[in-house]
């Protein structure tokens, strides 16, 4: 690190009230020579609180505002870490819940130790996640690093909080285009995405000084499936709709037999009903982030349906070709011809459907 000089990156969605406080308390804490970056996709007055507060300011404020907000909170970070000033950052929220005295403990353990990132961490000796106030946030937080920290052993096997929202790395041991952010677990995108070397420093988690969380059950959502992507791509993703496809199938069948619909009928709305339904998983689970890019919806749908289609044409004749003229083994036969069918329609999806 040269000197103690950072960038201190704090993402905002409508913290007006927050910011004096925290430009204050930033100010009165931080080393010479660190600048305040806010990226800022609000929809309140935040910008002008913090263009105001500029201007007294000792400590150098800087604003991005994004119009078109991607990535949520991780892709503001992402930006942050892109238009810093300075090698060394620090990540930290605007609502004050991370303390701001913090700061100079991270660049100064960072400058120390000479690793690549400085977790603020609640679950060492002396940290501590109060601030949560919510009891049942909490557990599943704590469930949720516990399985995290278990798929990628190597990766956070120095880091207690890959959830955490506040920590200090030097943006050059970071390939910020292989980042994929989504939503609130950036430290996990940049730890499980790199080799990097971590230690931690303990913090309290505060109370909120102002306004509310931005935390919503969709955080949870974007959370599964940014695991499974980090993990394996969007392959597990697409395979759990698939089963949940067949499942849907089988139960909507079962279902319509139970109350005297006749067979053949039960056979045909079930599958209209699963078509529809993995389209419309496979549109919010497995491609969410490449549907404003290529093709309409309408021709999405359309290229899925053909899909489907071509491929119930293929699915029943395919094997019984295969036992009758190559003698394949009738049950190998059917299985990889589900196992070929599973492949070339994600290949289809990924390379046709949802091509960037
Ligand atoms: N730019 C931008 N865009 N900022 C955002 C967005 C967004 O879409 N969503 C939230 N933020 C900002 C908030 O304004 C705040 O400064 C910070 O990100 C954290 O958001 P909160 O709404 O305060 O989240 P939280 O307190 O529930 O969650 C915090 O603690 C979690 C651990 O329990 C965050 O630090 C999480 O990252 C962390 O996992
Ligand atoms: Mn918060």
């Amino acid at each position: 690190m040269t000197g103690s000089s950072a960038t201190i990156i704090v993402p905002t969605y409508n913290e007006a009230p927050n910011i004096v406080e925290l430009v204050r308390r930033l100010s009165a804490t931080v080393p010479d020579g660190c600048e305040i970056l806010v990226v800022d996709d609000s929809t309140d007055d935040t910008p002008d609180v913090v263009r105001a507060v500029a201007l007294t300011s000792t400590v150098p404020v800087r604003l991005i505002h994004r119009d078109e907000p991607v990535g949520g909170l991780g892709g503001a970070v992402v930006e942050g870490l892109r238009e810093a000033s300075h090698r060394w950052c620090v990540v930290m929220d605007g609502d004050l819940q991370h303390p701001p005295e913090m700061v100079p403990v991270l660049l100064e353990t960072g400058r120390g130790t000479g690793v690549d990132v400085v977790v603020a961490s609640r679950r060492i000796a002396g940290g501590s996640s109060d601030g949560l106030a919510d009891a049942r946030r909490r557990v599943v937080s704590s469930a949720a690093i516990t399985l995290t920290r278990a798929m990628f052993p190597r990766r956070l096997r120095d880091c207690t909080d890959p959830m955490t929202g506040f920590f200090a790395l030097d943006r050059q041991r970071v390939d910020l285009d292989a980042l994929q952010p989504e939503g609130f677990k950036i430290l996990l995108e940049i730890l499980a995405r790199h080799r990097l070397t971590v230690v931690e420093e303990p913090f309290v988690f505060a109370e909120r000084f102002a306004g509310t969380s931005k935390a919503t059950l969709s955080q949870g959502v974007r959370f599964v499936r940014q695991l499974a992507r980090l993990r394996f791509g969007r392959m597990p993703m697409f395979a759990l709709v698939g089963v949940l496809g067949a499942v849907a199938n089988l139960a909507i069948m079962a279902g319509l037999i139970a109350i005297g619909v006749p067979y053949l009928a039960g056979a045909a709305v079930a599958a209209v009903a699963t078509i529809l339904g993995n389209f419309v998983l496979q549109e919010v689970l497995v491609f969410p982030d490449l549907r404003a890019e290529g093709r309409s919806l309408g021709s999405r749908f359309a290229a899925s349906f053909l899909f489907n289609v071509g491929e119930a044409a293929l699915r029943l004749p395919l094997p019984w070709l295969l036992v009758e003229h190559a003698a394949v083994p009738s049950v190998l036969a059917q299985g990889g011809t589900l196992v070929a069918a599973f492949l070339a329609r994600f290949v289809f999806l990924a390379r046709v459907v949802y091509r960037p």
